[in-house]
């Protein structure tokens, strides 16, 4: 394997990009990302000609590979040849709404928007102008985009910025809890309780590892925000027509949020971002309601069309039973893995998604463990020392993961995302010839 075109490239990169890449975790491997130059099905080959099985999966919104499925590729084309967008509403937007109105338990409403981020900032005014209160409450270690309100470190109200550039003043609005800590939360409300508009959580943490809820943790949140007069924002960016398939997180947990932020699949490989709930509060949103919010390229038709037609052709086709089928071989032949050779480590992921956490105590043995990827159940012989919170995944071996065994999986030709923390993401293009390689390379690797 030679990197040598990928190391030309960031070298010129590094000079007219920071840090050589418009988005910082590209950059984390070392010494220098790999550019690629073109997806096949489930693999991608770089710009040196080198080809990789790839569970990156451009971090969450492929569900197809790099091969749109027919119908997909041809709506996406139609739309472009019909000019790329107006700055006026189109008959497509409508139907993606209805789609997905459809199909997701909470949402009868939506404001599509361009990015992930888009939807948190515009979800977090939307709560706040609802309640007339301020804070909003998050979970240590959820990322919710590059926005201000929950850029945050630290814990309860002891809360400041983790990046340059946001005031403290900004902060003082958002508490913090770690995710799956019951009592945290009782606590926190009962000091903050009046003041606080919206708990806005990842319903399965997805961007430290991935860490799965303890059991009647959502019902926890839903009650108390009920109680409180507070709203429960689920921010389904990475889960959304993943983890539950079409009805999302939501559906399999059986929660309903008051509003759910979108972005990832929902556009179908395309920027996108969206805002769903009800008329009550949807409508908040300008013109109907006072709180601002717009975009030049909000609802684009090119987007509309590939995300419109990736999700009805889920609804069609097995693509979610072949995801979720793959995702449980890998889990499982995973956990096999280092049940031989590092039983320290956690299996984690549900669904169509998958991450080992190189956890650094657990039991010896896997009794009675859970099947598949850790469910925080209780009666599993790993429970007490799985990891449940952001601080847990962060205190794991992550030097190991992202500086010698990242690495060592390229080596094997096989792409893992880029360190301890992001998710990897099994598609409908994958094979069980994939899943087998990796597996191969992971026990060689671990
Ligand atoms: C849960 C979650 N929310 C929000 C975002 C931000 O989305 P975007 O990168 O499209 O702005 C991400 C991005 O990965 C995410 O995982």
């Amino acid at each position: 394997m030679s990197n040598e075109r990928s190391r030309e490239l960031y070298d010129r990169a590094l000079s007219v990009m920071p840090g050589g890449v418009n988005s910082a975790v590209r950059a984390a491997t070392e010494p220098y990302p790999p550019f690629i130059e073109r997806g096949d099905g489930g693999h991608v080959v770089d710009a040196d000609g080198d080809r990789y099985v790839d569970w990156v999966m451009g971090l969450g919104p492929l569900l197809y590979g790099h091969d749109l499925p027919q119908p997909v590729e041809s709506a996406v084309q139609s739309r472009v040849s019909e000019g790329p967008m107006f700055g006026m509403p189109t008959e497509i937007e409508v139907e993606h709404a209805e789609f997905v109105a459809r199909h997701v338990p909470s949402v009868e409403m939506l404001r599509f928007v361009n990015s992930g981020t888009e939807a948190t900032v515009s979800a977090c005014r939307l709560a706040r102008a609802a309640t007339g209160r301020d804070k909003i409450l998050v979970m240590q270690g959820g990322y919710h985009g590059a926005q201000e309100t929950t850029l945050v470190a630290g814990e309860f109200d002891h809360v400041e910025p983790s990046s340059p550039g946001i005031p403290d003043s900004f902060v003082e609005h958002t508490l913090v809890v770690p995710f799956n800590d019951r009592e945290a939360v009782h606590a926190v409300f009962e000091a903050h309780g009046a003041d606080i508009a919206a708990v806005l959580v990842e319903p399965v943490l997805a961007n430290v590892g991935i860490v799965h809820p303890v059991d009647g943790y959502h019902e926890t949140l839903r009650d108390l925000c009920d109680d409180h007069g507070s709203l429960l924002i689920f921010d389904e960016v990475i889960t959304g027509f993943r983890v539950g398939g079409l009805q999302c997180a939501q559906g399999k947990f059986g929660i309903e949020p008051d509003l759910t932020t979108f972005g990832k699949l929902i556009g179908g490989g395309f920027p996108v971002g969206a805002i769903g709930g009800p008329p009550e509060l949807m409508e908040g949103f300008t013109p109907s309601g006072e709180v601002f919010q717009a975009g030049t390229f909000s609802g684009h038709p090119v987007t509309m069309a590939a995300g419109l037609e990736s999700l009805r052709y889920a609804a069609e086709h097995d693509v979610h039973d072949h995801i979720h089928d793959l995702g449980d071989q890998l889990r499982t032949g995973l956990q096999e893995i280092v049940t031989d050779q590092a039983p320290e480590y956690t299996v984690a992921g549900l669904d169509g998604t998958f991450k080992l956490l190189f956890s650094r105590d657990a039991p010896e043995t896997f009794d009675d463990h859970c099947e598949g990827g850790c469910r925080q159940r209780q009666s599993c012989s790993r429970y007490d020392t799985c990891p449940k919170t952001g601080a847990d995944v962060k205190a794991g071996q992550t030097d190991r993961w992202r500086r010698v065994f990242w690495g060592g999986m390229r080596d094997r030709g096989v792409f893992l995302s880029q360190n301890q923390f992001e998710a990897q993401f099994v598609t409908y293009a994958h094979t069980e010839d994939d899943v087998e390689e990796t597996l191969e390379a992971y026990k060689d690797t671990v």
